[in-house]
C-alpha cells in the first residue's frame, strides 16, 4: 500500500525522528534510470547517516567518494576500493533490472526508474531494524522481511522475483548484512563523525497570521536548525492541535541546517490563544511561541508623521531649486541645475519608507 513516493518520505522523515525511538540511521538509496536526461548519471547510489548525506557513487564517475570531512579523513583508499567495487556490481545489476522489468511489464521505450533503499537503525533500547525495498517507477515493487526471513511481493509482477530471490539464497544474506554487518558499520560511522553528528543548532522559529475570508491562517516557521529531527504544533489552550495543521516536511538548507513550517487555520478571534510549540534537541525544553495581532498599523503614522515632512521636503527642494535656477540663471551657468538632487533625494526616501 502506498506508493514508493510516499514511503519513501515516511522513512527519511520518520527514521530520522527520535522521538520514534532511533537512536542513529544508516541508508542507502540507489537509483537506476532508463533515461536520466542529457548529462545525468543513470545510476547513483546515497549514503546517509542519521539523515546526512555521507557518501555517494554515480554511473558518471564510477567512484564512491565521501561527501563530509570526516568521512575522507576516517576511511582508507582499501574502505572505498571496496565500497566503489560493490557499487559498480550494483550498477551492473541494475542495468540488467530495467531490461528484465521492461520485459516483465511489456513496455517499450518510455522512462522508466528502478529503486532501493537499504539500511538500518540502531533503537534507544539497543535493537536494530532493517530495510531492504525495492520499487519500481514510484511504487512498492519487493521488500524484505528479515524475520520471516521471506520477500513479500507487492505486485504481481514481483512474484517470480521473491521466488527467485528466496530460492537463491538472498535471504540469509540480506538479514546477515542488516542485523550484523550495518549496525556494525552504523556504529563506527557514528563514532567516526560524532563531532559533526553530534552538534546541535537552534531553530529560529517566526510566527505570523494572515487573515483573509474570515479565517486567520496562522504560520510558524523554524529555521536553521542541527539536527534533523523535530517537532513543531500548534497549541491553542494547552492542547496540543493535531487536526487543520499543514506543514511543508523538513527540508534541508544549503549550510547543513534544515527548515520547515506548520500552519492552521483558525478563527480571528482566537488567534491570540494559539502557540507554536517546537520541541528540538538543541532547545532543554519545549520552547513556545505565542501569536500576537501585529502592531498598531504603520499608516496612521505615515499620515500623520512622514507625509508632512515629505511634503516640506518637496516643497522646499522644490523652492531650493527655483531658487538655484534663478541664481544660476544670473549666474549664465544653467548648469547649476543638477542641484535639484537636493529636492529629489529627499522624496525618494520618504517613498522608500512607504513601501
Ligand atoms: C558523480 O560523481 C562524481 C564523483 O565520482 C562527482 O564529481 C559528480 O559531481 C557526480 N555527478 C552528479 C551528477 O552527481
Ligand atoms: C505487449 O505490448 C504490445 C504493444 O505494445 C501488445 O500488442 C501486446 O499485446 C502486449 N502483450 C501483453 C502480453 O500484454
Amino acid at each position: 500500500m502506498g506508493s514508493w513516493g510516499a514511503l519513501e518520505l515516511g522513512l527519511l522523515l520518520c527514521a530520522v525522528c527520535g522521538a520514534a525511538g532511533e537512536l542513529h540511521t544508516l541508508r542507502y538509496f540507489q537509483t537506476a534510470m532508463t533515461d536520466p536526461g542529457p548529462e545525468l548519471p543513470w545510476f547513483f547510489e546515497v549514503g546517509y547517516v542519521d539523515g546526512e548525506i555521507f557518501m555517494h557513487y554515480n554511473s558518471t564517475g564510477r567512484r564512491y567518494v565521501p561527501r563530509t570531512e570526516w568521512m575522507a579523513a576516517s576511511m582508507d583508499q582499501q574502505y572505498w576500493d571496496g565500497q566503489t567495487e560493490i557499487a559498480q556490481s550494483n550498477e551492473q545489476k541494475d542495468r540488467m533490472s530495467l531490461v528484465n522489468l521492461a520485459w516483465l511489464y511489456n513496455q517499450t521505450s518510455e522512462s522508466h526508474t528502478w529503486q532501493r533503499m537499504a539500511g538500518c537503525d540502531i533503537l534507544e533500547d539497543g535493537t536494530n531494524r532493517g530495510y531492504y525495498q525495492y520499487g519500481y517507477d514510484g511504487k512498492d515493487f519487493i521488500a524484505f522481511d528479515k524475520d520471516t526471513m521471506t520477500f513479500t511481493a507487492a505486485v504481481p509482477e514481483a512474484v517470480p522475483t521473491k521466488r527467485k530471490w528466496e530460492e537463491g539464497g538472498d535471504a540469509e544474506r540480506q538479514k546477515h548484512y542488516l542485523e550484523e554487518i550495518c549496525p556494525q558499520w552504523l556504529w563506527r560511522y557514528v563514532e567516526h563523525g560524532k563531532a559533526e553528528l553530534g552538534r546541535t543548532e537552534q531553530p529560529e522559529v517566526r510566527v505570523w497570521g494572515k487573515e483573509a475570508d474570515g479565517i486567520l491562517t496562522l504560520s510558524c516557521r523554524a529555521h536553521g536548525f542541527y539536527p534533523r529531527p523535530i517537532a513543531v504544533s500548534w497549541v491553542k489552550d494547552g492542547a496540543v492541535l493535531g487536526q487543520d495543521t499543514h506543514s511543508g516536511g523538513i527540508v534541508p538548507n544549503s549550510d547543513g541546517t534544515y527548515h520547515t513550517w506548520v500552519t492552521i487555520d483558525a478563527l480571528p478571534e482566537d488567534g491570540d490563544k494559539y502557540q507554536c510549540r517546537v520541541e528540538h534537541a538543541s532547545l532543554p525544553q519545549p520552547g513556545l511561541y505565542p501569536w500576537k495581532w501585529p502592531q498598531p498599523s504603520l499608516v496612521p503614522i505615515i499620515v500623520r508623521v512622514v507625509i508632512p515632512i515629505v511634503v516640506i521636503a518637496i516643497t522646499a527642494g522644490i523652492g531650493f531649486t527655483i531658487y538655484r535656477r534663478h541664481a544660476g540663471k544670473k549666474e549664465k551657468g544653467y548648469n547649476a541645475a543638477p542641484s535639484q538632487d537636493g529636492g529629489s533625494s529627499s522624496s525618494c526616501t520618504g517613498s522608500n519608507q512607504t513601501l
